[in-house]
């Protein structure tokens, strides 16, 4: 039997032929110790492990940006990255950016320009809105709808998510 195998025999869940692996995540603040299927995504171990449902699950493809946390500072579809890969990092879901009576500025601009309609897509176009600011991106709103292309929304919302991105990138 190869090294491979023998540790997946390990591992495995008595009643999943799934091997599964413990992953130290760093969530919002917090370390979280999780038993998780080693083909598990981070977005399924965020909602189903640790009940932050705040990140959506759109497409589960990466075309669609639902999914959108920030891992170690940066933008990532959680439906793409693999949980077990990201033993250690710094991960921020919606829930770790602000509070219902502290708002993150990027939540408030959205609220205040009424920059969602149904909202499904809305924690992902935030958690990207915030992260496209700390990128190198221009400041037009040519350069914004480039950088939020990836946040798809049903709902067509897009003009005033625009703006309270540009709101937040001047007024900060
Ligand atoms: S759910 Fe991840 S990109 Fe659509
Ligand atoms: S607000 Fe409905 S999908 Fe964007």
């Amino acid at each position: 039997m190869s090294t491979i195998v023998s540790r997946a025999a390990e591992t495995a869940h008595p009643e999943s032929a799934a091997p599964t692996v413990r992953t130290s995540l760093r969530v919002n603040g917090q370390t979280h110790e999780v038993q998780a299927d080693v083909r598990a995504s981070l977005l399924d171990v965020l909602r189903n492990h640790l009940q932050l449902t705040g990140t959506k699950k759109g497409c589960d493809h990466g075309q669609c940006g639902a999914c959108t946390v920030h891992r170690n500072g940066r933008r990532v579809n959680a439906c793409l990255t693999l949980a077990v890969a990201c033993d250690g990092d710094e991960i921020t879901t919606i829930e770790g950016l602000g509070s219902p009576t502290c708002l993150h500025p990027m939540q408030a601009a959205f609220v205040s320009h009424d920059a969602y309609q149904c909202g499904y897509c809305t924690s992902g176009q935030i958690m990207s809105a915030v992260a496209v600011l700390q990128e190198p991106c221009g400041a037009t709103d040519a350069d914004v709808r480039e950088a939020m292309s990836g946040n798809i929304c049903r709902c067509g919302a897009y003009a005033n998510i625009l703006a309270a991105v540009q709101h937040v990138r001047r007024e900060g």
